[in-house]
């Protein structure tokens, strides 16, 4: 497996992963619109020295688009005035497409994320994540992550 930074060339393949989270987790919100939605600014996670986007290759893949099997990002952000951080790490997009996962795949990703943000004196990360998805919770778990605050939602739509 090889890691590195994404780039703009990546884009096609980048927006499939996209609609695998969007896939994987409309069972965990009804509210998710139909069609493909997008969730990432990819052009701005890729481009801003604030972010690092980075994928897994394949590279034992022989069609060139599709060697990209996992993907996540962090990025550097405001924190608010009243934590004791200035700034922290928000990670997002982790994704591993469903033949390589229960492989620690994401975990790799992370980690490398971890480190980029660790090198730049921030330590501190959050991300987000449906209470009902017990696979990246359980990903997450093992690399030292903890539930921290309940979102909570009503929706009166039939
Ligand atoms: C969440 C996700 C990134 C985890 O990546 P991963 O590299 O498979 O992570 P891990 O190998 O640590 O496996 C985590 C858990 O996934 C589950 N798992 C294991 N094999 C699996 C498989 N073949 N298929 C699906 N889930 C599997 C297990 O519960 C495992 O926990 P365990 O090792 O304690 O049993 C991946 O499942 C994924 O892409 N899911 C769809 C997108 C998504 O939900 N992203 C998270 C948004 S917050």
């Amino acid at each position: 497996m090889n890691f590195r930074p994404a780039q703009i060339t990546d884009l096609a393949r980048l927006r499939e992963l996209e609609q695998g989270v969007v896939e994987a987790e409309r069972p965990f919100n009804a509210n998710i619109r139909a069609g493909q939605p997008h969730y990432y600014d990819l052009d701005a996670l890729i481009s801003s020295p604030k972010s690092l986007l980075l994928v897994a290759e394949d590279l034992g893949r022989i069609e060139d688009t599709n060697q990209i099997v996992a993907c996540g990002y962090a990025q550097i952000r405001e924190s608010k005035p009243y934590f004791q951080h200035p700034q922290h790490c928000y990670l997002g997009f982790m994704y591993v497409e469903p033949n390589h996962r229960g492989k620690a795949l994401i975990q790799q990703i992370m980690q490398r994320l971890l480190t980029w943000s660790q090198d730049k004196n921030i330590n501190t990360f959050y991300l987000d994540v449906y209470a009902q998805n017990t696979a990246a919770i359980r990903a997450y778990e093992k690399l030292g992550f903890k539930p921290l605050h309940i979102e909570m939602q009503l929706s009166k739509l039939t």
